[in-house]
């Protein structure tokens, strides 16, 4: 078995638990606020966007949180997704380092996005929910909803921002063949997009916006509530499974990572792989480094602030702490259309002001360089999303060689770049630029953070 190459779990070892941070944590995390009143929330005032179950698990505090079974049974379909070793890219890189990734692209949206998605349709589908609306980003998000979406019959309504909806025809076609709408963001069709088309009628678009649109109609209709893909500790949590199913197939290898490397958006894949390692160590288990991969042009762990703020845009969400850069501020148009967020999940930040792991930004362009010598070694070409981690790990791993020290580093293949394919012509092509964000711009931003007694 020396030179095993994938550790695959059969369809009964998908975990029967999410697991949950929160109970393990030295501190809890800090209360989410009312955008009006800016005092602690109660679960009422989440009502008129989530189902209770959803945000009864937004403030568990036990360590494990049963799957259902109709959930675990659709994970059946592409879990437990193997983890590879990538003995190939090790050897290219002439590197005594173990490298092994978790690929998540094997679902049918072709990412991570559907492990919450899924659970996320469920739980509104058992609340008598008629639609959902939500944002996307990458379109990965958008997509994994519409495919949830169509398994319980759920209408689902998708706010593309802009900038992808322009980069990613076919992502739509995908979301509409699987019977959702999806809507370029900015729109005229609510209040927050008119806004912003009247100041800004070229926007690109960011989640923020996107987010508050989504929010809107679901506020606005007794039938819909609304779906987050990222930032919310209830869809880290779904995530678990994957650092679930890492821990024992690398049991199964012999092995346990001396690093983790994840790529943060929202933080949600990123906590699927690393809280169930996390949590190990906090428990007196071996302790591994975890380090966070964010772009260099919207940097919030690397460069934001750790605040309060809005999670939108247009101001209609609740107040969390996490790391950001202002909910006003619009990240330039890069390819990583997932990583566009102004903000981090508040889960995350926590994590990163206790010191239990790091970050790093990085440019888009040595990202894309990272995953066209991932796909020449691997043959699976990642999402632009993905190859921030694949950077992360290749520069651990060629570390391991200039030190001479053979450690082991997972990371988290979130998706594959089948979609992105204009991104990979562009770079290929020489096209792609290392967009920087404005400092004045982000300096406004922070400047207008919302004042906070609490802090
Ligand atoms: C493939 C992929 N990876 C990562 C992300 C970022 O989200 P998160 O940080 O929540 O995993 C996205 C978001 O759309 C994505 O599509």
């Amino acid at each position: 078995m020396s030179d095993t190459v994938k550790f695959l779990l059969p369809e009964d070892k998908i975990p029967k638990d999410w697991y949950n941070i929160a109970a393990d944590l030295p501190r809890p995390p800090d209360p989410v606020l009312h955008p009006g009143t800016l005092k602690p929330i109660g679960p009422q005032d989440l009502e008129p966007l989530f189902p209770m179950t959803l945000i009864q698990q937004e403030v568990a505090t036990e360590r494990t949180i049963e799957i259902p079974e109709p959930v675990r049974e659709i994970y059946r379909q592409w879990r437990p997704s193997p983890l590879y070793r990538a003995r190939r890219l090790e050897r290219a890189l002439d590197t005594p380092a173990k490298i092994y990734y978790k690929y998540e692209g094997v679902s049918p949206a072709g990412s991570h996005k559907p492990n919450t998605a899924v659970a996320q349709a469920f739980y509104n589908k058992q609340a008598g929910v008629r639609r959902l609306t939500t944002e996307t980003g990458a379109g990965q998000w958008g997509s994994a909803l519409a495919f949830a979406g169509a398994l319980f019959g759920l209408e689902v309504r998708v706010y593309m921002v802009r900038v992808s909806f322009e980069q990613k025809p076919y992502r739509k076609a995908l979301m509409e063949s699987w019977g959702a709408q999806c809507v370029a963001s900015p729109s005229s069709e609510t209040q927050a997009g008119r806004q912003i088309l009247v100041r800004s009628p070229n926007s690109p678009g960011s989640l923020g916006i996107a987010i508050s649109e989504a929010v809107e109609v679901a506020a606005q209709h007794a039938d819909t509530k609304y779906s987050l893909g990222s930032v919310l500790n209830h869809v880290l949590l779904h995530q678990t499974i994957i650092g679930q199913e890492a821990l024992a197939q690398l049991e199964m290898a012999g092995d346990y990572p001396d690093v983790i490397v994840g790529c943060t958006g929202g933080g949600s894949n990123f906590a699927g792989i690393a809280f169930p390692f996390i949590g190990a160590g906090l428990r007196r288990g071996p302790k591994s480094r975890v380090i966070a991969c964010e772009p260099a042009a919207c940097p919030s762990l690397t460069r934001g602030k750790y605040a309060y703020d809005f999670g939108d845009t247009g101001h209609l969400t609740p107040l969390v702490k996490m790391h950001t850069l202002g909910s006003n501020f619009v990240p330039p148009g890069f390819h990583a259309g997932g990583l566009r967020y102004h903000g981090m999940a508040p889960l995350v930040s926590l994590l990163q002001e206790l010191g239990l792991i790091e970050s790093r930004a990085y440019s888009q362009t040595s990202c894309f360089e990272a995953g066209i010598q991932f796909a020449r070694t691997e043959g699976i070409l990642p999402a632009p999303e993905a190859n921030h981690a694949v950077r992360g790990a290749i520069e651990e791993a060629l570390r391991c060689r200039a030190e001479g020290s053979a450690r082991t580093i997972l990371f988290n293949l979130c998706g594959h770049g089948h979609f992105d394919m204009q991104a990979y012509i562009d770079f290929q092509a020489g096209r792609l630029a290392d967009h920087s964000y404005d400092e004045a711009a982000l300096d406004a931003a922070l400047a207008d953070l919302p004042r906070v007694a609490a802090e």
